[in-house]
């Protein structure tokens, strides 16, 4: 298994390029199953998940190849030639958002067996609702030998959808199938995201009507079988990888520029730095943050866009630390997003939990330790808190990070922190 090793309290500066979205471009793949012709997309993260997206497809009988004429980060998708509609346990047990092909597998072919993602790190994580949603579209749905076993031998219907939780795989899920049904689909409390914007447009784009788009209430008219003209696209940028960084400059208080980027995906974080007394500069495509004299305590609640995001509040806490006053954490979203707290504290910060309710005493003096990643957020909060240990951290458990962080110890590596991957 691979180790980071972070010397940590050295100065970082420059600039950092942001990768395409990994969960914009989960949904997004999985929606190839749609298009009836061959597709390019473009800034596409070169991340394990999506690695493992790609070969769920192959596994399908579609094919993907780089497609190093139009740039480094784009591959060419077809999925004309899907046969198989089974996406087996041991793909779905490494990634719970091979979950996605449900819905395009069901539009299409009318039928589909998918491994019941279960449990993970971050909480329970079920799929009651990707599954209710496409029962109201027709589908009949049964749990056999832990796959979900979905028919819909006359195709899928449009129906309302009102889910009774804001779910983005849900969401994203009931978009797809609803794409290819027979009918107009309303789904109500739908989450806004903005990778479901994106998956929304380019359905959008591929011929089919969407009303509500970045809304809680989206309208689709189904093709009714008709596979979809897909068009090529690029990936949006990657706002959590992006708030990822920018906590790097601030925790370790040091002007840094983040570029490639959406800003406007990032305003409920950019407001908790500014918050947090940091002056955070912007224009279209980049944002800056300039070091404070003091860095102020600050309240976080987690929520659905454009909330506060759950993926980032690991990394805040890191952040927390070194506030001048003690932070809070409200975790609204998932049951048990808290595993970095131990190891967090393994490296001297002291984090007191109640319930989903965490309260990160400042000040702290970090100090390098062996600590152990947990998932993927959790562990990028080991890299922060490494960042301004006294010595060394060693981060074992990586490939969590490999999973979402494109090219992490280069990125790093580039603005000044010493930083090196090992194999125990
Ligand atoms: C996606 C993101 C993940 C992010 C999360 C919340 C991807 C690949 N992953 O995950 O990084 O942390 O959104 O922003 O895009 N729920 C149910 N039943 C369901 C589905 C969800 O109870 O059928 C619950 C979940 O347990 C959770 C909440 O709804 O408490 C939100 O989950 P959801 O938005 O579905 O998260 P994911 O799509 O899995």
């Amino acid at each position: 298994m691979k180790y980071l090793k972070i010397n940590g309290n050295k100065e970082i500066s420059g600039e950092i390029s942001i990768s395409g979205a990994k969960n914009a471009a989960l949904p997004l793949i999985a929606a190839t199953i749609l298009s009836k012709n061959e597709l390019v997309i473009d800034n596409l993260p070169d991340v394990v998940d999506i690695n493992t997206f790609l070969k769920l497809i192959d596994m399908l009988g579609g094919s993907f190849e780089k497609d190093s004429s139009k740039s480094a980060t784009a591959v060419k998708i077809n999925t004309a030639n899907i046969n198989n509609t089974t996406a087996t346990y041991d793909i779905v047990k490494t990634m719970r958002a091979s979950i996605l092909v449900l819905g395009p597998l069901l539009s299409r072919f009318g039928k589909c067996e998918v491994s019941l993602p279960g449990g993970c790190a971050i909480g329970q994580r079920p799929v009651d609702l990707h599954l209710k949603a496409m029962e109201q579209m027709g589908a009949v749905i049964e749990i056999n030998h832990g796959y979900i076993k979905a028919t819909a031998p006359n195709g899928l219907k449009g129906a309302k959808i009102v889910f009774d939780k804001v779910t983005v795989g849900g969401t994203e899920n009931a978009v797809m199938a609803a794409s290819m049904a027979k009918g107009t689909t309303t789904i109500v409390n739908a989450a806004k995201e903005p990778e479901i914007v994106q998956l929304c447009e380019i359905i959008r784009d591929a011929g089919v009507s969407v009303e509500g788009i970045g809304t809680s209430k989206i309208i689709i008219e189904g093709t009714n079988g008709k596979l979809l003209d897909m068009q090529n696209f690029s990936v949006i940028p990657d706002r959590i990888e992006a708030g990822t960084y920018m906590c790097a400059a601030a925790i370790c208080n040091k002007k840094l520029k983040i570029n490639n980027i959406m800003p406007q995906h990032l305003e409920a974080v950019v407001s908790k730095l500014e918050e947090m007394n940091f002056e955070v500069l912007q224009d279209e495509t980049s944002i800056t943050i300039l070091p404070t004299t003091e860095i102020k305590p600050v309240n976080i609640i987690t929520s659905e866009y454009p909330g506060f995001p759950t993926d980032m509040q690991a990394q805040f806490m890191a952040l927390a630390t070194q506030a001048n006053g003690t932070s809070t954490i409200d975790e609204r979203l998932f049951e048990n997003r808290f595993m970095h707290v131990s190891e967090l504290a393994r490296m001297g910060a002291e984090i007191h939990l109640n319930g989903n309710i965490a309260s990160i005493k400042g000040n702290a003096k970090l100090f390098g330790a062996d600590v152990m990643a947990t998932d993927l957020r959790a562990s990028s909060a080991l890299v922060l808190a490494a960042l301004v240990a006294d010595g060394e951290t060693n981060i074992h458990r990586i490939y969590h990070l490999d999973r979402g962080y494109e090219d992490l110890e280069g990125k790093l590596t580039k603005i000044g922190v010493d930083v090196k991957r090992f194999t125990e």
